[in-house]
């Protein structure tokens, strides 16, 4: 062994170290922090150094790393409400600890690494409602959608991975508001962008299926070959749920796959009061679905699910020379795009088994709740506006309309830089339909409704301090 590898005699003293640290930042979630905290100057310093020759002392250099961490946005703390973010659960930490110290690699037959991470994917279908036959962790909703319409590009174009697309004119459709992920797999999977078709929005953000049916016709007219409808159960501006059932009606008419990309939204599906949104879920060909979103575990944890088992197979697999295949059974590197490929399954296995389903659909649904308080609380606000239809999620766009402010976009953009560098509660801004709104999102088993109340409060303080508005028109600030 080489012994400067190895921790050696400081191994306990490194993990009482790392321990204690991990507890103070656990701690330190547990509360909403008042402020951001500063990087230092001892800090920035600190990151310009060069390459080390020589090691330096381990629990000199783990307090480093804390130090980064602590002055590093961590989407763990309960007024993190920017983007879609997750939770850092403690038990999926702990799980990555684990997994990550026997380092196994799920490419090919890891024994019962291999047998949890099939437990893992069943249990998320069962959680989710979604009678899948086979899946994979994969490191994002990113790659899950790409691995989906991959396999959909398989079954519509029969043969494309040997021969390619060429002489072929391919067709994936989704809403406007579906994530960019969507534009990438087509633009990567050789479809090319131009082959996105756009379908209009209803009121409620979500795909129209009388624009979707239109689409498809043309383009069977024109000799197009439509590959996969993906349906978005959550959209990342809005949260909007495309109406599933009434898709998958047009799927089966047309023989067209249809992929959920439910990477934010879908484990919403589980919760009673918003389970009816995903109605037809069970119809899907494939769904995505991100653990390191809603069900709070930290990253990287994605999952692709298929309803056909062997479609994953039919698109990925390869027989090399220096890969065995027992009794033709399958590796999990037939079915994924990834060859070494950690334990994520761990995490999610770990967290299901210590809190139970229960747990994570209680947080789910509580999330829900914070965004309907949201919603109400600031379209009663004077100075507040909000989208004319309630969140279908946690996501609750909402804008600051002071009286005598003349450029409301600019106003808002500004107050969203406020806020982040005010450090209370951090949140992002977004464009919908050409203006900019505030758009937090609750994915946080953390957060409170106290976070929820004091996001408001702290929007319209900020938002009358500042300095382009003319002064004779603020309001007194409570
Ligand atoms: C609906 C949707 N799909 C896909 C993605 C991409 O997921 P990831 O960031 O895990 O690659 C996101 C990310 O926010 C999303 O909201």
């Amino acid at each position: 062994m080489k012994d400067s590898l190895s921790l050696g005699v400081n191994r306990q003293a490194a993990l009482n170290h790392a321990a204690a640290l991990v507890a103070h930042a656990w701690q330190d979630f547990d509360n909403p922090r008042e402020s951001e905290t500063e990087i230092s100057d001892g800090l920035i310093a600190e990151l310009r150094k060069p390459l080390p020759e020589q090691g330096s002392d381990v629990i000199e250099s783990l307090d480093a790393a804390g130090d980064v961490l602590d002055a590093s946005l961590a989407q763990s703390r309960p007024r993190y409400l920017a983007y879609i973010g997750s939770s850092g659960l403690e038990i999926g930490a702990l799980a990555d600890l684990l997994a990550h110290s026997y380092d196994i690699n799920l490419a090919l037959d890891a024994r019962a690494a291999t047998r949890l991470e099939a437990q893992a994917i069943g249990w998320l279908a069962d959680f989710l409602g979604f009678p899948a036959r086979l899946g994979s962790f994969t490191s994002g909703g990113t790659i899950s959608n790409i691995t989906a319409l991959a396999a959909a590009r398989e079954r519509a174009l029969p043969g494309t991975r040997t021969k390619g697309l060429s002489g072929t004119r391919p067709a994936i459709y989704c809403s406007a508001e579906a994530h960019y992920s969507i534009t990438r797999a087509a633009e990567l999977l050789g479809f090319g962008r131009d082959a996105v078709r756009d379908i209009p929005i209803d009121d409620q953000r979500r795909m129209q299926p009388a624009a979707l049916r239109i689409a498809i016709e043309v383009d069977l007219a024109a000799g197009v070959t439509p590959v996969a409808v993906v349906a978005t159960a959550g959209t990342t501006l809005t949260g909007s749920v495309d109406p599933i059932a009434a898709l998958a009606d047009i799927c089966e008419e047309f023989g067209i796959w249809l992929h959920i990309d439910g990477a934010y939204g879908l484990p919403a599906a589980s919760a009673s009061k918003t389970a009816p949104l995903f109605a037809g879920l069970e119809r899907a060909d494939s769904v995505s679905v991100d653990a390191h979103k809603w069900m709070f575990v930290p990253k990287a944890c994605s999952a692709v699910l298929v309803r056909d088992a062997q479609t994953l197979a039919r698109t990925f697999a390869h027989d090399e020379a220096y890969i065995p295949h027992e009794d033709d059974e399958l590796n999990a590197v037939d079915i994924t795009l990834e060859y070494s490929r950690p334990l994520r399954a761990m995490k999610l296995w770990l967290a299901l088994r210590v809190h139970g389903a229960r747990a994570f659909r209680d947080a789910i649904a509580e999330n829900c709740e914070q965004a309907q308080h949201l919603y109400r609380a600031a379209e009663r606000h004077p100075e507040f506006e909000v989208l004319a239809a309630p969140p279908q999620l946690s996501i609750v766009p909402f804008r600051h309309v002071p009286p005598g402010c003349t450029d409301l976009d600019a106003h808002n953009l500004d107050l969203c830089s406020r806020m982040q560098q005010d450090g209370r509660v951090y949140i992002s801004p977004a464009t919908i339909d050409g203006q900019v709104w505030l758009r937090p999102c609750f994915t946080n088993f953390r957060t409170t409704m106290a976070d929820v109340d004091i996001t408001l409060e702290i929007a319209a303080e900020l938002g009358n301090l500042d300095p382009h508005r003319d002064p004779s028109q603020r309001s007194s600030i409570k």
